[in-house]
Parts: structure tokens; sequence; C-alpha cells
């Protein structure tokens, strides 16, 4: 019997992983990877050691290049948001961690996974959701769903006995709890559970507020190449380096605070505090180029089936059919999506100052006020406003004869 565990390398997880040994009995492999949550992974490879994981069964990668490069970036070229305005940073990780997991798993031949999400949450979906998809016959075990350590006392307690290290901080109840990566961090629960408090400001961690950000605007240019960013004021950069980047500009504008009540999967609504600095530039960026490489007809629909492809990002279905035909379709419409958009940073705010492209449908001598283009005749808007309108004058026409 052999479990890969997702491993943060943080008390929680610590104990999932002590409570598996003792448990279940199986031999446990850890499975930490950097997405870009600013931790060191040093310590969780240390402290595996110490709960007695084998060197050969400790697994640490970075996966961060993967993470935007193939996950992040083909969702923004859906400018997916879920219910609106949510960017899907904890969503998008959970089926890149799963999908290593059950590599790990047929490398080392385990028969199960084991994840550190909790029972009401939809991470436990997410995680899943892509662990069966991926591997049909895995055993999956959630331990938050399983075991009998109902308080903090109880873990507390587990650890000490389990000679579990446990820092100073840790013993009481943390406040709120945060999941991070390169594209968000996510705050959720205890102080944050009554959706009329306002979020303390000791919450947020990647940005600084925008009553605080500099009295003066920063200017930007993001190159964009088929739908994906690809440059900072001329500088190609990786997607990962890029996305950093961003991060950092958004960090000190004061970009990409989001105070949201959500409905998740499971049932509930749940209130949380994002931030998303890189994250909200480059959706707006991304849709200020499609603003003039993208067709109405393209656009449209790609606006339409929008929400559908978020929902199924947040619900945990991307290795599923409806998400894989949704892509092709996105990846599609994103041919001519090349070229630059100049942006304003200010305070909290991401404005758009001008956008330009070789493949641009933006013609100004059709749409300028001036006398222009041979190809279009006012003439015809007459014959096109008649006909647009006589379904309207017939409704209108009965509406009369009825005296309504
Ligand atoms: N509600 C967000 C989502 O479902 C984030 C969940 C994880 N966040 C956390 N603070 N534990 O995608
Ligand atoms: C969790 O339950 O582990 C975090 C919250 C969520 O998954 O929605």
């Amino acid at each position: 019997k052999k479990v890969v565990l997702a491993y943060s390398g943080g008390l929680d997880t610590s104990i999932i992983l002590k409570w598996l040994q003792t448990t279940y009995r199986c031999e446990v492999v850890t499975f930490t990877a950097d997405l870009g949550q600013g931790e060191e992974l040093g310590p969780a490879r240390d402290k595996a050691l110490l709960l007695g994981i084998k060197p050969e069964n400790i697994f640490i990668e970075d996966l961060r290049e993967e993470f935007v490069r193939d996950f992040v970036f083909p969702m923004f070229r859906a400018n997916a948001a879920y219910e609106g305005v949510y960017l899907l940073g904890t969503s998008i990780a959970r089926p890149l961690i799963a999908k290593r997991l059950i590599e790990i798993a047929e490398q080392v031949g385990a028969d199960a996974v084991s994840h550190g999400a909790t029972g009401k949450g939809n991470d436990q979906v997410r995680f899943e959701l892509t662990a069966y998809a991926l591997k049909p016959d895995i055993a999956v075990i959630a331990p938050w769903r399983e075991w009998d350590l109902r308080s903090r006392e109880q873990l507390i307690a587990f650890a000490e006995q389990h000679q579990i290290p446990i820092a100073k901080n840790k013993r009481g109840e943390a406040p709120f709890s945060v999941d991070a990566n390169l594209l968000h961090s996510s705050s959720e629960g205890r102080v944050l559970e009554d959706p009329n408090e306002e979020v303390p400001d000791y919450v947020f961690s990647r940005t600084v507020s925008p009553e605080e950000a500099p009295d003066k605007p920063t200017v930007i240019t993001i190159g964009f190449e088929k739908g994906d960013a690809v440059s900072i004021d001329g500088v190609k950069l990786s997607p990962a380096t890029l996305l950093a980047k961003l991060n950092d500009l958004g960090r000190d504008n004061g970009i990409g605070r989001l105070d949201l009540v959500e409905n998740r999967f499971v049932g509930m609504k749940s209130r949380g505090m994002y931030e998303t600095p890189g994250g909200t530039i480059l959706n707006v960026a991304h849709r200020a180029i499609e603003s003039i490489t993208l067709d109405r007809g393209a656009a449209h629909l790609k606006d339409e089936i929008m929400p559908k492809y978020a929902e199924l990002v947040y619900n945990g279905f991307w290795y599923s059919p409806e998400r894989e035909m949704l892509q092709a379709l996105i990846d599609k419409s994103q041919e001519f999506v090349t070229g630059e958009v100049r942006l304003k940073l200010y305070k909290g705010g991401v404005h758009v100052i001008g956008r330009s492209s070789d493949y641009s449908l933006y013609d100004q001598d059709l749409v300028t006020f001036e006398e222009g283009a041979v190809a279009y005749d006012h003439r015809d808007a007459a014959g096109f406003i008649k006909l647009n309108a006589l379904r309207l004058r017939t409704l209108g026409q009965r509406k009369k004869k009825l005296g309504l």
C-alpha cells in the first residue's frame, strides 16, 4: 500500500502525513509543488524527512512555467471569470497539482492519492474529479472527511503525540485560511465569515491599498501573440516571469483586490477575499487586444460561452470533453489576437490608453464621421433599418389595434 500526498509542508498536511502512516499503515510519498506561492520548498523537504519519509519518496517540483503556460494562459484566452468577477486563481491550480499526483502515483506504483482539502469546499471536488479522470482506478483518501480530529485542540494533541513540530503561531486557530500561487491569493473563513464586515487590512498580502498607491500613474505596454501575453514594454518574457512582473506592477498600484460572496459547487455561499494583481491587468489587456482583432461574431460568441467555461473550471471539470471542446473553439478564435496594448495603472485601476495590431479590423476610414470609405453607403442604412424594423412595426400595429 502506497499513497501519494499533496504535501505543503504546513502543519495540517504534516498531520495528514502522520495520520496516513498510522491509520492506513501505508508508505507515504510526498509531492510538493512550487506554483509561485512564494514559500521556500526546502523546509518542506526537511520536514518530510523528519517525519520519516524516505528521500526517494519526496517529490518537489517547480511547476510555475507549466502552470502559467498550460493552465493560466489557456484560461485567460477565454477571459474566464466565475460569477462575473472571480479570476479562478485557486480553481485553475488544482487540476495541475492533481495531474502531477497521478503521474507520480503511476511512477512509484501507488494505489492511492491524498489531499488536505476539507469536506465542505470546492477543492476536494477539483482534486478528485481530476484524479478519477486521469486514473479511473485510483483510490482517494481525503482525511478531513474521514478522521475524528474535530477541533484545533485535537489536531494539536495529535501533532504533539507524533512529534510533529508546531510553529509557535500555529498553536491557536489561524485567523483565516489562505491559498496562494502565482496567479492569486485567496483568503476565506473565520474573520472573513461575516459578509457584512469589511476585510481587515492584515488579510491583504500581495497588494498595497489603492489609497496608498503612488499618485503618479504607471504606463506599460503588453505584447500579445495568438492570445497569449509575450512581452512587457518590448521585453520578451516567459509565461511565469511575465505574470510575476505583472504581479509586481499590480501590487505597487493596488490592483486586483476582490471581496466576493460566491456560490460553491457543493451548494453553500462563501465569502472570500482575492488578490489577483497581474491577472487583473492581463484580463483587461487581453480584452483590449481582442477588441481590435476579433470580429464581432467571434467576440460575442466567446462572451456567450465564457460563463459556461468559467463554471467548468470552477467546478473542477478541467479534464472533461466539454471544457476541451470549448477550449478548441476559444483557441481557434485567437489566431489573429496579436499586437500591443498600452495601459495606465493608477490607484487600483487598469485603464486602456491604446491598442495596435498588424491584424487590426479597426478601420478608421470606415468609422470616421468625416466623409470616407466607399464600402459604406449611408443610403444602405435606411433599408437596413427598415427591414430590421419590420417585425417591430407589425407588433406595434397589433398593440394599437388591441388598444394596449
Ligand atoms: N473559493 C475559492 C475557490 O473555490 C478559493 C478556495 C481556496 N481558498 C482558501 N483560502 N482556502 O476557488
Ligand atoms: C477547502 O475546503 O479546503 C478550501 C475551500 C474550498 O475548497 O472551497
